[in-house]
């Protein structure tokens, strides 16, 4: 069986995760024991922000690297470590997995994770392609598992105060949405690009982990180490960052996935081979709201931010120099009254609390509600705006919602 088969199954399948072990008790002083499948740059912040919180620890950790096994070892020195994640899901004392692999495997460890009967948090974006998010959207759904996706900004403050002002009509009809997100290098050096070190080579790499049922191609440290840049295992910055801005948005203005997407844009500023492009600009189409996305590689002056244009006023979210890979930025919200429409309206900032992301994931698990503060939907809903503006992009073309649906998956 195919990887695509097998997602596909899974799917097809969902009534059988559904009939699959749900939550194991929880261990002694109500221990919840985790899991970690991809110990990189991501997958290592996760584990210290999961291990932070109060009793919680790390049973087991596997990667398809030995030199990320033994670096994670430095973290959480207790815990097992395994090439293959079967051998971590094949754990009975696994309460719950996080997920830090590449994108294209995400959909594969999500759903294998459910089946395990494990609860799950999965790194945005949730998958790959439209297809593995219809397949791991229904075998959330029929499984009894609480899953988080590492939409973190889903459990900011700036969020909350968004809802409230858009939920007591201080915004208005909302027709437009702004975003845009922009960084730059140092000269000389593209965006994304890591060093392959020496032990990048089969001898410390489990390739067909990597690969997994996409077609076999000799072992390539440039792919293995900067996946991001490729189509066939990444969604380049729509979904690497787009994806945390949309679903933002979405949750904003209670949006589903897009009617409708255009993108346009190239490899502009990072000429090194890389296939995504480093200069984008996307249009979503909702019901009655287009939000526009903008995005460089070649200047950071504006940072980050999101402009919801109100007919009674605008909500104007902003983050000055955002790193999203180390999660260090600023933040500000404030709104602005339509003076036109709210003529004794006030300018107001921003002041509720934000929620920790992975805390907000663990009280969930304890108390056994689905309803984190990025569920499945979230996820999906997310995912499928990324994958339509990627699909219109390669298509050269406006592509709706049924088309996507339709459309095969792109390497
Ligand atoms: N939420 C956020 O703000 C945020 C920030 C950065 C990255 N991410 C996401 O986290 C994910 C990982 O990104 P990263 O920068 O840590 O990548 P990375 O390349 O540093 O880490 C991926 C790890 O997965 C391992 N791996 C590869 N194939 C595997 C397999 N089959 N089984 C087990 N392990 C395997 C690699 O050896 C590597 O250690 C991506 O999806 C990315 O989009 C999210």
């Amino acid at each position: 069986m195919n990887r695509r088969e097998f997602v596909g199954g899974i799917a097809a399948g969902a009534a059988v995760i559904a009939a699959q072990p749900t939550a194991r008790a929880l261990g002694a002083n109500n221990r919840i024991r985790i899991g970690l499948i991809g110990a990189g740059d991501r997958g290592t912040q996760d584990l210290k922000e999961a291990i932070k919180q109060p009793d919680v620890e790390c049973v087991a950790v596997a990667d398809a690297y030995s030199r990320r096994r033994d670096a994670v070892k430095q973290v959480v020195p207790n815990a097992e470590t395994y090439d293959d994640p079967r051998k971590l899901l094949d754990r009975k004392d696994v309460d719950a997995v996080i997920i830090a692999s590449p994108l294209h495997l995400h959909a594969e460890h999500m759903l294998a994770v459910l089946a395990s009967g494990k609860d799950v948090y999965c790194e945005k974006t949730m998958t790959w392609d439209i297809p593995e998010a219809v397949a791991c959207l229904h075998a959330a759904n029929a499984s009894k598992q609480v899953v988080q996706i590492g939409l973190q900004h889903e459990s900011d403050g700036d969020l909350a105060d968004t809802k409230k002002w858009i939920q007591d009509g201080l915004v208005g009809k909302v027709a437009m949405v702004e975003s845009w997100m922009s960084r730059n290098t140092p000269h000389g050096h593209g965006q994304w690009v890591r060093p392959v070190p020496d032990d990048c080579n089969p001898e410390h790499v489990k390739w067909d982990l990597f690969l997994d049922g996409r077609p076999k191609i000799p072992f390539d440290g440039q792919k293995f180490i900067n996946w991001r840049l490729y189509w066939e295992f990444s969604g380049g910055n729509v979904t690497e960052n787009m994806v945390h801005q949309i679903a933002w948005i979405q949750t904003a203005l209670n949006l589903k996935e897009p009617l409708a997407a255009t993108m346009s844009g190239g490899v502009f500023s990072e000429p090194d081979g890389r296939q995504v492009p480093d200069t984008i600009a996307v249009t979503l189409e909702y019901p009655e709201t287009v939000v526009v996305w903008q995005s460089t590689f070649s200047n950071s002056h504006f940072g980050l931010g999101e402009r919801i244009l109100g007919s009674d006023g605008s909500v104007e979210h902003i983050s000055g120099a955002t790193d999203m890979i180390t999660g260090k930025y600023t933040s500000s919200i404030n709104y602005y009254p339509e003076k036109l429409n709210r003529p004794s309206g006030v300018a107001l900032k921003g002041e509720a609390p934000g929620v920790n992301h992975m805390a907000n994931w663990m009280d969930c698990i304890r108390s056994r509600s689905k309803n984190t503060n990025a569920p499945v939907e979230v996820g999906y809903n997310s995912a499928i705006a990324a994958h339509m503006a990627n699909l219109a992009y390669r298509l050269k073309k406006r592509i709706t919602l049924e088309e996507a649906m339709a459309a095969k998956p792109m390497y």
